[in-house]
C-alpha cells in the first residue's frame, strides 16, 4: 500500500531509527522512495539499517550518530542534515523506566526528560520553519497511550509522553493552515527493545491478563494512513485507556493505572 510520502519533500529524518518503531519508519518510509536521514547513538546498527535501504529501495540515506538526550545535540543533527529540503520529521526516540519513582536515579531522570521531551520539543522547532516556509511537511510526534493517563510506576516516563502528546496537540493547531501536517501517535504495548529497556520484566500482570503486544509494523502503518487525515491515533488496545482517562476522575485512572502497573516485591 502507497501512502504518498514524497508529496511532503525529498528527504525524511527518523530519531530512534537503529531498534523499534524508529526502524520500521524507516523502512516503510524508503519503500516510498524518500531519502532517509537516520538518527541514534548505535552507529553500526544505523549503518547497517542505511545500506540495506539503499539496496533494497535505491534511495539515499544519512547517518546521524547523535545522544539526542545531550543539550547540543539538535544544533548538531540540524547542521549534518544540512541544506537537504525535508519533508516528514519522525520524533520517536525514546526510553521508558518501570519502577518505585523514589528508586529511580536522578541522572537518569534527566536523561529521559532530555531525551523524550527536550529533543522532541527543539527538533520539531529547528525543522519546522523551513517547511511552513514551502507550504508542505508532515511531523510524527510518538508519544504513547500513557500520555493520556497519570501513571504510577512509571511517573516519569508517563509524564514525558503527556508533554509529547500536548506539545503535538497544540503545535498541530498552530499549524492549521499552513500545508504542514502533524500527526500524534499514540502506541500501546508494542513488541520492541522498550520492554528491557524499561526494565519491565517486574511487573505484575495479574489485573489485566496477558495480551499480545501489537507488532510495530501495525503501529507504523496505523501513523502513516493517519497522516494528513486525524490529529491523534492510537491502536484497538488504546482504546479502554483512553475511554477511562475521558469518563473517570483523574485519581480513579491514577488508581486503576496504579493497579495495572503494580511492581513484584
Ligand atoms: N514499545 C512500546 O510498547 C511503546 C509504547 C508506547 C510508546 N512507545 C514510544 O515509541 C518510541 C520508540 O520506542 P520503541 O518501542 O521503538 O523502543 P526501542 O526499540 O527501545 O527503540 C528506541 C530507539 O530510541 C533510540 N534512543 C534511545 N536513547 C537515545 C538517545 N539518548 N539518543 C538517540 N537515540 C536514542 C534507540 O537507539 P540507540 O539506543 O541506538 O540510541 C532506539 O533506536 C518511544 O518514544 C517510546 O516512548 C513505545
Amino acid at each position: 500500500m502507497g501512502y504518498g510520502l514524497k508529496k511532503y519533500g525529498k528527504w525524511a529524518l527518523v530519531t530512534g531509527a537503529s531498534a523499534g518503531l524508529g526502524r520500521h519508519f524507516a523502512r516503510y518510509i524508503a519503500a516510498e522512495g524518500v531519502n532517509v536521514a537516520l538518527v541514534a547513538r548505535r552507529r553500526e546498527r544505523l549503518d547497517e539499517l542505511a545500506s540495506s535501504l539503499e539496496d533494497d529501495h535505491g534511495v539515499r540515506t544519512l547517518v546521524i550518530e547523535q545522544d539526542l538526550s545531550r543539550p547540543e545535540s539538535t544544533a548538531r543533527v540540524n547542521a549534518e542534515f544540512g541544506e537537504r529540503e525535508l519533508g516528514l520529521l519522525v520524533l520517536n526516540a525514546g526510553f521508558g523506566y518501570h519502577g518505585a519513582y523514589l528508586e529511580q536515579g536522578e541522572p537518569q531522570m534527566a536523561e529521559m526528560i532530555n531525551l523524550n521531551c527536550v529533543s522532541y520539543a527543539t527538533l520539531a522547532r529547528r525543522f519546522l520553519p523551513s517547511m511552513v516556509e514551502r507550504g508542505r511537511g508532515a511531523l510524527i510526534m510518538v508519544s504513547s497511550v500513557l500520555g493520556y493517563f497519570p501513571g504510577p510506576w512509571n511517573a516519569v516516563y508517563t509524564a514525558t509522553k503527556a508533554f509529547d502528546l500536548a506539545l503535538g496537540e497544540s503545535i498541530r493547531q498552530e499549524l492549521k493552515g499552513t500545508g504542514v501536517e502533524l500527526l500524534n501517535l499514540c502506541p500501546g504495548m508494542t513488541d520492541t527493545e522498550f520492554h528491557e529497556v524499561a526494565n519491565e520484566q517486574n511487573r505484575k500482570r495479574k489485573v489485566i491478563p496477558e495480551r499480545p503486544m501489537d507488532k510495530p509494523e501495525e503501529i507504523v502503518e496505523l501513523a502513516l494512513k493517519s497522516l494528513g487525515r486525524k490529529g491523534t491515533v492510537y491502536p484497538m488496545q488504546g482504546l479502554p485507556a483512553a475511554l477511562i482517562t475521558r469518563l473517570l476522575p483523574r485519581g480513579w485512572a491514577a488508581r486503576i493505572a496504579g493497579k495495572v502497573m503494580e511492581m513484584d516485591d
